[in-house]
C-alpha cells in the first residue's frame, strides 16, 4: 500500500451515490439463488463476473436488473446492505445515502415492505456496529412511466419520515427529467430532497431539466455538463454537488481511459464534485477503489482528495451540525498525518 493509498483509506468520507441493488456481489447472488430455490444463468461465480462487460448503461442495466431477481425477502435485502456497509466501513465510509429502486421489485411481486424493512434493519445494524449513519434514496425508474412513479410514491407514504430524498435512475436517453416533473413536485411537497441522474449518457439539456424541472438539490453524475460552459459556470456558481463515480464512468464507456477522466478538471472550474462507487458489485470496486484508481490516474494530489472527501460531506442530506462533526473529524485526520 503505497502512502497515498493508505491515506485515501483511513481519510473520513460520507458515499452520496450507490444503488444498493449495484453492491449484490456474484457470491450473494449465488447464496440467494440457492435460499430461494431461484435459477440463475450462470455456472459459477468466476463466469458471472466474465458477463460484466458493458459498452453502454443499457447493457448493464439489462444484467443489473436480472441480478436483482435473486432478492425476494426482508432477509434478503437486509443481509445485501449488511454486506454494503460493512465493505463501506472497512474504506472509511462514515456516512452512506443509499438508493434503492423499489419497482424493480414491487414489478415482480415483491412487497415494498419487504424491500424497504430490510433495508431499514441493516441501516440500524450499521450505525450500532460501525458507527455508520445512513439516508435512504427512493429511485424511480425513468424508463417507466411517471404514473407508475407515483404508485411507488404512493406505496412509499408510510414510510415516508424514514427516507429522506428521491431520486431518478436507469435508462437515460429517451426519458428527461421532464417527464417526471410532477412526481417531484409532489416529493417536494412531502418533505423529500431531490436528486437525479443527468447528463451521465444524457445530454446537458437534461442536467438544466434536473435543476429548472426537479429543482434537484444534487446531481447524479452530471459528466455531460462539461458541454456546456453556460451550464458550469452555473452549477459551480450554485455549489451543485455531483455525485461523481469514476469505475462507473470508465465500465459504461462515458470515459475511453481513467487518464482523461475530468474529476480534477470538475474541480479546476469550481464544480463541487464527489466521489462514489455506483454499483460497486458490476464495476470493479467500492469507494476506496475509485478514490485509489482515480487519484493514480489522473495524478490527484492531497489537496484534491481532501476536497473531494470534505464535498461528501458538506453535499450530504445531514443537518449542518453533523456536517460540521464530520468535517471536524476530517480536518483532524488530514492535520495528523501530516
Ligand atoms: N441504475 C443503477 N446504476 C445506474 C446508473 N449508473 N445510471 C442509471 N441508472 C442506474
Ligand atoms: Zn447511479
Amino acid at each position: 500500500m503505497t502512502d497515498l493509498d493508505s491515506f485515501i483509506a483511513g481519510l473520513p468520507k460520507a458515499e452520496l451515490h450507490l444503488h444498493i441493488e449495484g453492491s449484490l456481489e456474484p457470491e450473494l447472488m449465488f447464496a440467494l439463488a440457492r435460499r430461494n430455490g431461484i435459477d440463475i444463468p450462470y455456472a459459477s461465480v468466476e463466469q458471472v463476473r466474465a458477463a460484466y462487460a458493458f459498452s453502454n448503461l443499457q447493457d448493464f442495466l439489462d444484467i443489473y436488473y436480472a441480478g436483482a431477481g435473486v432478492l425476494r425477502t426482508r432477509r434478503d435485502f437486509h443481509d445485501l446492505a449488511a454486506a454494503y456497509f460493512a465493505r463501506a466501513a472497512a474504506d472509511g465510509v462514515v456516512h452512506a445515502e443509499i438508493m434503492f429502486d423499489p419497482q424493480t421489485h414491487t414489478d415482480r411481486g415483491i412487497a415494498f415492505s419487504e424491500v424497504i424493512e430490510g433495508l431499514l434493519s441493516a441501516m440500524a445494524e450499521a450505525e450500532a456496529e460501525h458507527g455508520m449513519t445512513s439516508k435512504l434514496i427512493l429511485s424511480f425508474l425513468r424508463h417507466l412511466s411517471e404514473e407508475a412513479a407515483f404508485a411507488t410514491l404512493e406505496a412509499a407514504e408510510p414510510w415516508l419520515d424514514r427516507i429522506a430524498a428521491v431520486g431518478l435512475d436507469s435508462s437515460e436517453v429517451g426519458h428527461p427529467p421532464l417527464k417526471f416533473a410532477q412526481v417531484f413536485a409532489a416529493a417536494r411537497d412531502r418533505g423529500l430532497k431531490i436528486t437525479a441522474h443527468a447528463g451521465e449518457e444524457g445530454p446537458p439539456e437534461y442536467v438544466y431539466q434536473a435543476l429548472d424541472l426537479l429543482h434537484a438539490d444534487r446531481i447524479d453524475h452530471g459528466n455531460r455538463a462539461l458541454e456546456d460552459p453556460v451550464l458550469v459556470d452555473r452549477l459551480a456558481e450554485m455549489r451543485m454537488t455531483l455525485t461523481v463515480c469514476p469505475l462507473s464512468n470508465l465500465k459504461l464507456c462515458v470515459v475511453d481511459d481513467l487518464a482523461r477522466h475530468p474529476i480534477d478538471r470538475m474541480l479546476a472550474l469550481g464544480l463541487k464534485a464527489t466521489i462514489n462507487s455506483d454499483d460497486p458489485a458490476y464495476f470493479g470496486g467500492y469507494i476506496g477503489d475509485n478514490f485509489r484508481a482515480v487519484a493514480r490516474a489522473r495524478g490527484l494530489d492531497r489537496e484534491e482528495i481532501v476536497a473531494l472527501a470534505r464535498n461528501s460531506f458538506t453535499g450530504s442530506f445531514l443537518p449542518p451540525e453533523a456536517v460540521a462533526l464530520h468535517l471536524e473529524k476530517l480536518d483532524a485526520y488530514v492535520a495528523a498525518y501530516a
